[in-house]
């Protein structure tokens, strides 16, 4: 069914690969503000491949943090229209030190190619302009319609485009909305994601004396910000890895027993895992396994804690005050308001004698989880078996991708997630990669997945 887009791949790959290679090199951090013009140039990149390939409506949609890229085609009369996904932000690259090759200089080594936001997201970004590229080419029209939604919030929360889906969802409305921004299980495992994690995060500040004192002539009788914050921060959890915050599971959707067997047949080798991890053993909470844990129940973590001497050498000082950054991962049905309340409740309730708290509620995502047994999903399973010769298993996923239950809640359409990175590919941390082999499959998967759904989809299955 596609010889002539296979040739398309490989007599392009060289250019489509250097291509890859200018956008990686805009360095589209969307949490800092130093970078705003970055952004930008990632979304004005984006947005001049669409319209070279001749979609329409191209525009940067302003918000107020950063642009939504999108443009659409709408030329298949008869035929399925979808809504198509990505992000074009990246996380800070920090710390540089650490990575092999710069950060926004792509370095291609052992068949993978190395820089920040190779997997996470301009992968798929890019990946979705290319495979255009070639149905145009090869067949001088697309067998389907295309909106294509290309974020540049979504690392910091998806707060403009969760606006601009209230104020015009018609702009966005589709028969099916694909999401790429998920991984696979192993080079040659692809996975479609049916479930993410919702995300509910907050700062803690303890507050002690009026000033940081000195730890002789006061020590021993004033309460340590830092001491109160670690007394406080070791009552959320209990030895047994379980949240000890009141009614904080309340909400969750229990496993069922035929999800977790089929979770448990998922491959994991356990050993192999910790060897890659560079740890001695795996942690959380009992009664689940290592994949229920980090993808079906909620999490609480500390992602920073800080206070008191940073500097060189020692500081005899009792700090004043001391910090937590932390966040919960929320499952099915759990609501981010809900959980900040009920943590709040508990840190009041726990609250060391002698210092005062402050908490600095942000805004949260909800969970989302979806039925697997959609024909959308079904013929998504076909294409990664076009590709990777094997048909893609189920996942629930760990990681949280805000817009996704939005644009369910509001557009009310079927989401299929089809995403190409792999669980290893360091996205966020040093040494960002993203496989070359994949790069090839998913252009496959993403071309059959269209000209699959535009012979088998029919629109009353939306
Ligand atoms: N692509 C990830 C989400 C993801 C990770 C999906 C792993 C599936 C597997 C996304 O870019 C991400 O990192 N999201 C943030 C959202 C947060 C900043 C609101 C996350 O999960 O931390
Ligand atoms: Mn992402
Ligand atoms: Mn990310």
């Amino acid at each position: 069914m596609q010889q002539d887009l296979d040739q398309y791949f490989t007599d392009h790959r060289e250019q489509h690969l250097a291509q890859y290679t200018d956008f990686l090199r805009i360095p589209s951090v969307s949490t800092k503000s130093e970078h705003k013009a970055d952004i930008i140039r990632a979304a004005n990149f984006v947005a001049e491949e669409m319209s070279t390939l001749g979609f329409e409506h191209v525009e940067l949609v302003e918000t107020p943090g950063h642009p939504v890229v999108y443009g659409d085609w709408l030329h298949a009369p008869g035929k399925p229209t979808v809504l198509v996904y990505a992000h074009y932000d990246v996380q800070p690259a920090e710390p540089f030190e650490l990575w092999k090759s710069p950060p926004f200089e792509a370095d291609i080594r052992d068949g993978l190619i190395y820089a920040r936001g190779s997997s996470d997201d301009k992968s798929h970004v890019f990946m979705h302009l290319k495979t255009c590229e070639a149905l145009f080419a090869t067949r001088n029209t697309l067998p389907l319609n295309i909106k294509f939604c290309f974020e540049g919030e979504e690392e910091v929360g998806s707060h403009g485009l969760t606006n601009l889906l209230a104020t015009d969802p018609e702009r966005f409305d589709a028969d099916l909305i694909v999401i790429s921004d998920t991984s696979i299980i192993g080079p040659n495992q692809p996975a479609i994601c049916y479930s993410l994690r919702g995300i509910a995060e907050f700062e803690l500040t303890v507050h002690g004396a009026n000033s940081d004192l000195h730890s002789g002539g006061y020590g021993g009788g004033v309460q340590n910000a830092t001491h109160a914050l670690v007394e406080l921060l070791s009552t959320m959890h209990d030895q047994q890895g379980h949240i000890s915050i009141d009614g904080f599971y309340e909400q969750v959707r229990p496993l069922s027993e035929q999800e977790r067997t089929e979770m448990a047949s998922l491959p994991f080798d356990e050993e192999e895992f910790k060897a890659f991890l560079g740890v001695n053993d795996l942690y959380g909470e009992e009664g689940y396994t290592y994949r229920e844990r980090t993808s079906a129940r909620p999490t609480l973590e500390v992602n920073g804690i800080y206070g008191g001497y940073q500097g060189e050498g020692g500081k005899t000082v009792i700090p004043n005050e001391a910090h937590a950054k932390i966040s919960c991962r929320l499952v099915p049905d759990q609501e981010p308001e809900e959980i900040l309340a009920l943590v709040e409740k508990h840190i009041r309730a726990h609250t060391p004698k002698g210092v005062t708290i402050e908490i600095e509620k942000h805004h949260g995502a909800r969970p989302y989880i979806t039925p697997i047994d959609h024909p959308a999903v079904t013929i998504a399973q076909q294409a990664y078996e076009d590709a990777y010769g094997v048909p893609a298993r189920f996942t629930r996923m760990g990681g949280s991708i805000p817009i996704v239950e939005v644009f369910s809640r509001t557009l009310k359409k079927p989401i299929v997630m089809v995403g190409f990175a792999l669980p290893t590919c360091n996205a966020h941390a040093p040494n960002e990669h993203f496989s070359l082999d994949n790069f090839d499959k998913g252009l496959r998967t993403i071309s059959s997945y269209w000209l699959l759904l535009s012979e088998q989809y029919t629109l009353s299955e939306g």
